[in-house]
């Protein structure tokens, strides 16, 4: 398209129909914005782009404009200039108060856009893409500005490579939905990202490990593809990407990793770590032992690296990363501990302290700033330093009770990594359940801070891990739509928050992502079946879906439910064997998919039970009564609703049958995965009571093992008989050294407790 010169009053011929007849309107959905604006007014009536609609702006929007008006390219026709004709106008306000705040007016003949900076005019132009419908455009008044100055999402490029195009389509759409930060994390223990003129062997060697991990970290034993993976960007093409990102409105934030996550850089130089060895890049994930040693060499080296990073990056803040930076190697270190005594240091975390103020001062002094994850508040935080807080809330409640910037990004709410559904059917993902409801009723203002505490935060950001996210596709599989709630947490007033709304908006949205070549997530009709027992009144479920919207049609002879089918509306007794199928209609037509759940009717089911210790509140099922539901949990997951996560406690539970039975089994299963630091019980044992008070021991088991993940034990219990049967699963204790997790208590998981 010829470029539309902006400097003069633009005259644009826009969708040059041949004859001048508007296009028949056609049928518009509701209008449906992402984030939701300030405020929107609907009135009557449609503006419609024709062969003589006008543009005119001022110069200083003209590259907004540009981008937005090279969008409808492939409808124009050459232009042309009209003096007739309905009109858009990019009019500058300076009474809008924000700075990235705009209004927007559409009537039948114009629509007037005001904004008071470049900045405003991008986000309005963002809001007219999603305004319109093939050229038509339906009369609104709208009036919108951001709650947060920092709405940001992340993408690792380092456990997965992914190439120009893919990152620009992926900040395209961070636009599209009003993020004004792309934190691109670069380096890790498993790959180096970025050209580094002065260190070649980070290209030669250190973007490249020799092969990767098949499957999930929790898979024993190990196995790789075999296959050399890597690959960085070069200082040309980052230039590229943050020129692009700018024209967006986009800042970059460029991630360095430090001191730990950067096995990659001693396998190209091993002489900044702090062990004499054959380092290599790591082909699996997790957390790494080899760190940098704080040398002197290792400081000199980041700063060349960081001072080639500033050159090529304008952004205030330089990310330092800062997590998960283990200190066995820093303890036995002569020279730490040479480094902690001789600086007064209390321990290894002054030592990390001491490593993150020397790169903030090398940074301040070049006029950047320092972000970096909450480790970085362990052995107090740089003086000016901002913190992302991802390991919960808490590290961002104190950096901003200590009147440092805080951006919110805890694992709860912004992990887009997880799982964003307990279908079985989900990709390979590396655990965990954030559901869509949660990113979207995530506020990031605890309430624990009072008003003056709580303008250090600046704002939130969804992390994009990517250890099982191979192909962009799968990024935005995982992504979005979880990326279009966190956009609304961000941008939108907290009196806006509605989820039924959002997700009556989303469904068009969804089509527009298609539309812009994503495949984005769609659970909006999951069925969620909730099964509440364990309180000695029976099993009963309750059906529900993500989006509220259509009716639950349910069946319990294994058939999907058909339109004839029964609709849910209270909860469901079940007492004996049942297959019960469930899914949501609108207008009679089926939504989503059918969820069937197996109900396998046992002497426990139903029945009233009690815990010694209660499971941690992350992995407490749909309450304790989980276990007693007659419903068997996952094979591959521990964290869906049937099992029960215990945090270095014994599971130790009294079932009460109600009155005298007779016990000939008990059934047990546990969920092995000691990457993620869950073991299997040392033991097991039984005892019986009349009256719920004086126990008898009945049997115990231990030697419980499995080369897979799930262990499953049948003890016998010889026609025993008893009104309460006690059982008790012995927690493994504390992780052995060179495991996962060393030192650390161990997590125990069981899910059905099968009595017959
Ligand atoms: C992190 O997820 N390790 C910041």
């Amino acid at each position: 398209m010829q470029k539309i010169n902006l400097f003069l009053l633009l005259i644009l011929s826009f969708f040059a129909c041949q004859n001048a007849q508007p296009e028949k309107i056609i049928d518009l959905e509701p209008i449906a914005l992402i984030p939701q604006p300030v405020s929107l007014v609907k009135n009557e009536g449609y503006f419609q782009i024709d062969g003589n609609t006008k543009i005119s702006g001022s110069e200083i929007f003209s590259k907004e404009i540009d981008l937005w008006s090279s969008l409808f390219e492939n409808k124009l026709n050459g232009s042309k200039q009209s003096t007739e004709g309905n009109e858009i106008n990019f009019i500058s306000k300076n009474e809008i108060e924000h700075e990235s705040g705009y209004e927007i007016k559409i009537l039948p003949d114009q629509l007037v856009v005001y904004a008071k900076s470049a900045k405003g005019i991008f986000y309005a132009t963002q809001t007219l893409r999603q305004l319109n419908q093939n050229g038509t455009f339906p009369c609104v008044e709208i009036k919108d500005q951001p709650r947060f100055s920092y709405r940001g999402m992340h993408l690792d490029v380092a456990r997965h490579f992914f190439d120009v195009d893919d990152v620009k389509k992926y900040i395209d759409l961070l636009a599209y939905h009003k993020f004004n930060r792309f934190h691109w994390h670069l380096t890790e223990d498993q790959g180096w990202r970025i050209e580094i003129k002065k260190y070649p062997k980070l290209q030669e060697i250190a973007a490249y490990r020799k092969e990767t991990l098949i499957g999930h970290y929790s898979d024993q034993p190990h196995q790789f593809d075999g296959k050399k993976y890597g690959g960085f960007y070069t200082q040309e093409e980052i230039k590229e990407v943050v020129k692009y990102a700018q024209d967006r409105h986009i800042t970059i934030i460029p991630e360095i990793e430090m001191p730990g996550h950067s096995q990659a850089v001693l396998a190209a130089y091993p002489e900044f770590g702090c062990v004499d060895k054959k380092y290599e890049v790591a082909t699996k994930w997790g957390v790494f032992e080899d760190v940098y040693c704080p040398k002197e060499e290792t400081f000199q080296f980041l700063e060349d690296v960081l001072t080639e990073v500033m050159a090529l990056f304008p952004s205030k803040y330089i990310h330092i990363g800062g997590d998960e930076c283990p200190k066995t190697q820093w303890k036995e270190s002569a020279l730490c501990q040479q480094l902690i005594r001789e600086k007064g240091l209390k321990d290894e975390h002054g030592l990390q302290s001491y490593f993150i103020g020397r790169m903030e001062q090398f940074l301040n002094k070049n006029g950047r700033q320092i972000i970096g994850w909450d480790e970085i508040l362990e052995g107090g935080l740089a003086p000016n330093a901002t913190v992302m807080s991802w390991r919960g809330e808490e590290g961002g409640i104190e950096a901003a009770k200590q009147k440092h910037d805080v951006v919110m990004t805890p694992t709860t709410y912004c992990y887009l990594d997880y799982y964003q559904s307990q279908n079985e059917a989900e990709p390979l993902a590396i655990g965990g359940f954030l559901p869509l409801k949660k990113v979207y009723n995530y506020e990031p203002i605890p309430e624990e801070l009072t008003a003056e505490e709580a303008q250090y935060i600046l704002g939130v950001q969804g992390n994009v891990w990517t250890e099982y996210m191979p192909t962009m596709e799968q990024v935005f599989y995982m992504a979005y739509p979880r990326a279009c709630a966190l956009a609304e947490v961000g941008w939108s007033p907290k009196s806006t928050k509605d989820y039924a709304g959002f997700t009556k908006r989303l469904m068009p949205h969804l089509k527009r992502l298609q539309a812009l070549g994503i495949e984005p997530a769609n659970h909006l009709f999951e069925v969620k079946m909730e099964v509440e027992a364990g309180t000695g009144e029976g099993v009963f479920v309750n059906i529900s879906n993500e989006s509220g919207i259509g009716e639950l049609h349910f069946s319990t002879n294994g058939t999907a439910p058909t339109m004839d089918a029964l609709i849910f509306e209270k909860p469901i007794k079940i007492d004996e064997n049942t297959t019960l199928s469930t899914q949501a209609f609108v207008k009679g037509q089926p939504q989503g998919q059918v969820k069937t759940m197996t109900f396998d009717w046992h002497k426990a089911a139903g029945k009233k039970i009690e815990f010694t210790h209660l499971p941690h509140p992350k992995y407490s099922g749909n309450g304790i009564g989980s276990v007693v539901n007659g419903v068997q949990g996952s094979s591959e997951r521990y964290g869906d609703a049937e099992w029960l996560g215990f945090d270095g406690k014994n599971a130790e539970m009294v079932i009460d049958f109600g009155k005298v039975e007779t016990f000939n089994s008990l059934k047990m299963r546990f969920f092995k995965g000691e990457g993620q630091w869950i073991y299997l019980p040392k033991d097991i044992t039984v005892s019986i009571s009349e009256n719920g008070e004086k126990f008898q021991s009945v049997v115990s088991k231990n030697g419980i093992e499995t080369d897979g993940k799930i262990a499953e034990t049948t003890i016998k219990l010889d026609a025993t008989k008893g009104r309460f049967l006690k059982i008790k699963a012995t927690n493994f204790g504390i992780i052995p050294d060179g495991a996962q997790g060393a030192g650390n208590r161990a997590w125990l998981f069981l899910d059905e407790v099968v009595v017959e």
